[in-house]
């Protein structure tokens, strides 16, 4: 029987995506696309866990206190007071869901919670060292199980569809209200329109912008970029976070070494073996993810090293395997005898802050599109996100949105006359025959990121990096207008698009903050205390 609810375009399938699929299937049809399969993007390697008010002697003024702190004043309150007050109650219907979080081992009635850089208290739920696969998992299991969802693998949205741009229906200033978005189908190679009356991003992050990050393939900041150019405002993109210690391997590929081992103990060590964090904040190893990974930068430039050690020596061999199967497999796989050895580490970038600018039910600037998860800037992580805390921010946004939807979709439909949308017109663009110009031009963005925009940054790295990147620009273009679309082809676009609004946005801020270091202006200013908005 045909129905008339409301129907809800999701664009990806990691924690933000699936729980808003969740949440919105109780009173809408559910349209989700992901790029590869299901289970794909960051959430699944996501290793630490979720940070919770847990433990009867943990506080929200605590965790709150943490992630102000870690965010270095920019920070929006509203969001953190929801996320840290909503967020036990999330990671309960996750349990409910089916997340088996690690129980302690004397006490196994109740959960082991971990500590990770900046927190100031054991509030981090997780499944030993896979807590993102656990819940990736639990979550597709959920989703699978409900009516009214419809579930497009393999389905890569390309840009949304704006009303502004169907020309005889413009209405409204700009380019009004988003409508659905076209998507490829990788396999087919064939493109359609998908309408919706609300379309929800939560294509997750942005690592893959640059030439080392802990980041899957599919993190290519598609969502932030066709946000961008729907007209959205987007925000504080020139705070990446740069993890402090993913594996130094010639054959590792994005492997991530868990914060968690510091907050078991594990101490940075410079290849002289010097504790060199001890000297560098009180926190030592364990201070805030921007702190450590700018002083192992500093150390590496220091000693020409290719890499300082964790030490992880002081553990139980047993232990280490038990608590950390899955860096234990990892390190015995790249002949590293951890714990008897250290590990050799080095930064990568790893999360970005910033994003579509949203507000507290996930609105962004544009009328019909949300945006969740990584994808989104939401307030709660300022200039640095406190570890463990996205997990954390994409279940509280994305029932957060469906609540406010449920009450104001159905009278905020676009008109039955915006609900079929045009073919995507291809016009006379041919089939590419090599695809070594993608291959080229992609790695030339992500090293000169990497070179110029990296953990520390100067004005004139910044400009250098803007010209290269506008020329860079003007070649893509002509190739995404005379060639037939193609994955590749998306993921370049949307790489130099999310690019230039980092370096962009690193250039308006006069000051270092958090994870944004300028060696212009070292100090912060409180006249620059506020977001970079494009
Ligand atoms: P993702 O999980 O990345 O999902 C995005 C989805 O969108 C994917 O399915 C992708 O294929 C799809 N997609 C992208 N573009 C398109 C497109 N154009 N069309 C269709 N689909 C698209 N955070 C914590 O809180 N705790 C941790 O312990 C932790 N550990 C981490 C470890 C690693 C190695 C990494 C990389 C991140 C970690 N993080 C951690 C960060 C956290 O995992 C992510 O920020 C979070 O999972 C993002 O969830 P998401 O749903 O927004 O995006
Ligand atoms: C980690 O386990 O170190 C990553 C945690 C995070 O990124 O929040």
């Amino acid at each position: 029987m045909a129905t008339d609810r409301p129907k809800v375009l999701i664009i990806g399938s990691g924690i933000a995506g699936l729980s808003a699929a969740i949440h919105f299937s109780t009173f809408s049809d559910v349209i989700l696309l992901t790029k590869t399969t299901l289970d794909e993007g960051n959430t699944r390697y996501a290793q630490g866990g979720i940070a919770a008010v847990w433990a009867d002697e943990d506080s929200f003024a605590e965790h709150k206190q943490d992630t102000l702190e870690a965010g270095a004043g920019l920070c929006r309150e509203s969001a953190v007071d929801v996320c840290i007050e909503e967020g036990p109650a999330r990671v309960k219907e996750l349990i409910a869901w089916g997340v088996e979080f690690t129980r302690n081992a004397d006490h196994p009635a109740e959960y082991d919670l971990h500590i990770e850089g900046g927190h100031h208290q054991r509030r981090i739920l997780h499944a030993h060292d896979f807590t993102g696969l656990a819940i990736e998992e639990a979550l597709i299991r959920k989703v699978k199980s409900l009516p009214g969802i419809t579930l497009l693998p393999n389905r890569m949205a390309i840009d949304l569809i704006m009303e502004g741009k169907l020309s005889s229906q413009t209405s409204g200033k700009g380019l009004g209200r988003c409508l659905g978005a076209y998507a490829l189908d990788t396999e087919t190679h064939t493109i359609s329109p998908i309408a919706a009356d609300l379309t929800v991003l939560a294509s997750g992050g942005t690592g893959k912008v640059y030439l080392y990050t802990s980041n899957p393939d599919v993190a290519t900041g598609d969502g932030v970029a066709m946000a961008y150019r729907a007209g959205a405002r987007i925000a504080n993109m020139e705070f990446m976070q740069f993890h402090p210690t993913c594996l130094y391997h010639p054959s590792a590929k994005n492997f991530l070494i868990t914060e968690a081992l510091r907050g078991e103990g594990a101490v940075l060590r410079n290849l002289e073996g010097r504790d060199f964090m001890r000297d560098t904040h009180e926190m030592g190893s364990l201070a805030p993810r921007y702190v450590v990974s700018q002083a192992i930068d500093k150390e590496l430039k220091r000693s020409g090293a290719p890499h300082v050690w964790l030490d992880v020596r002081h553990m139980k061999r047993e232990d280490f395997a038990t608590n950390f199967p899955q860096i234990h497999s990892m390190c015995e796989k790249f002949g590293i005898r951890a714990p008897e050895e250290m590990i050799p580490v080095v930064p990568a970038a790893h999360y970005m802050c910033g994003g579509v600018l949203v507000d507290e039910h996930a609105r962004t600037s544009v009328e019909g599109l949300l945006a969740l998860g990584e994808t989104a800037c939401t307030g709660l992580h300022g200039a640095n996100r406190l570890a463990s805390n996205s997990l954390l921010e994409g279940i509280v946004f994305s029932k957060r949105a469906a609540d406010y939807a449920r009450d104001t979709l159905v009278s905020h439909r676009p008109p039955r006359s915006l609900r079929t949308l045009p073919a995507w017109e291809s016009g006379r663009a041919v089939d590419m025959e090599e695809q070594i110009d993608i291959a080229a031009t992609w790695r030339e963005i992500r090293t000169l990121m990497w070179n110029y925009v990296g953990i520390v940054r100067s004005d004139r790295r910044l400009l250098r990096a803007r010209e290269r990147l506008a020329l860079i620009r003007h070649e893509v273009n002509e190739d995404y207008w005379k060639f037939r679309v193609s994955r590749d082809l998306i993921e370049l676009r949307n790489l130099l698009t999310v690019s230039e609004l980092i370096v962009e946005s690193a250039l308006r801020r006069k000051e270092s903050r958090g994870l944004h270091v300028n060696v212009d202006y070292l100090e912060s200013s409180s006249a620059e205390a506020r977001d970079t908005i494009i």
